[in-house]
């Protein structure tokens, strides 16, 4: 199990564009572990590839509650083939802006294909907290985060207290592993 940093926003690594992966080898795969292991100890119920630093479309998710039911996804090249018309509001949070939360509205329902960890095609019908989880860790692919949903206003609040936020956080030593 590895634990990998999260970027904090504002921070210009989360504005990226990732680029799709071309073939699901033993390193993504590894990725994708520690990317579950790094979302659960944080703990968080979804994680996208840029907010550990690497510009690929892939996605964790696991919106179980319990720990003995945990139902992961690890999604490559993720893509939304449907959405429904019905909305959802839901209150969201994000592991790159610690402790800011806000209401977003997202289609209830949508149908995703992707690659699976065996680079296998895979579809899976999502609702309600799943599929606000799943659009979520997807705008992370095109840069976007939640906070982009919101007025600048409120955008511009709460990306100026994570400014504050990140000026507290102690130095990260040059070199240091784990
Ligand atoms: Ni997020």
């Amino acid at each position: 199990m590895a634990l990998l940093p999260i970027i904090v926003a504002p921070d210009p690594r989360l504005k990226l564009t990732c680029e799709p992966v071309t073939e699901v080898t033993d390193e993504l795969r590894q990725l994708m572990d520690d990317m579950l292991d790094t979302m659960y100890d944080a703990p968080g119920i979804g994680l996208a590839a840029p907010q550990v630093g690497v510009t690929k479309r892939i996605i964790v998710v696991d919106v179980t509650k319990n720990e003995d039911e945990h139902h992961p996804y690890q999604m490559v090249n993720p893509e939304i083939k449907w959405r429904s018309e019905e909305l959802l509001d839901y209150e969201e949070g994000c592991l790159s802006l610690p402790e800011q939360y806000a209401q977003v509205t997202r289609p209830e329902k949508v149908r995703v294909r992707y690659l699976d960890r065996d680079g296998n095609s895979q579809e899976v019908e999502a609702s309600d907290i799943l599929a606000t989880c799943i659009q979520h860790e997807m705008d992370h692919l095109d840069g976007v985060l939640f906070v982009d949903h919101l007025s600048k206003l409120r955008r511009d609040l709460i990306l100026r207290k994570l400014k504050k936020y990140k000026a507290q956080l102690p130095p990260v030593k040059v070199g240091a592993h784990g």
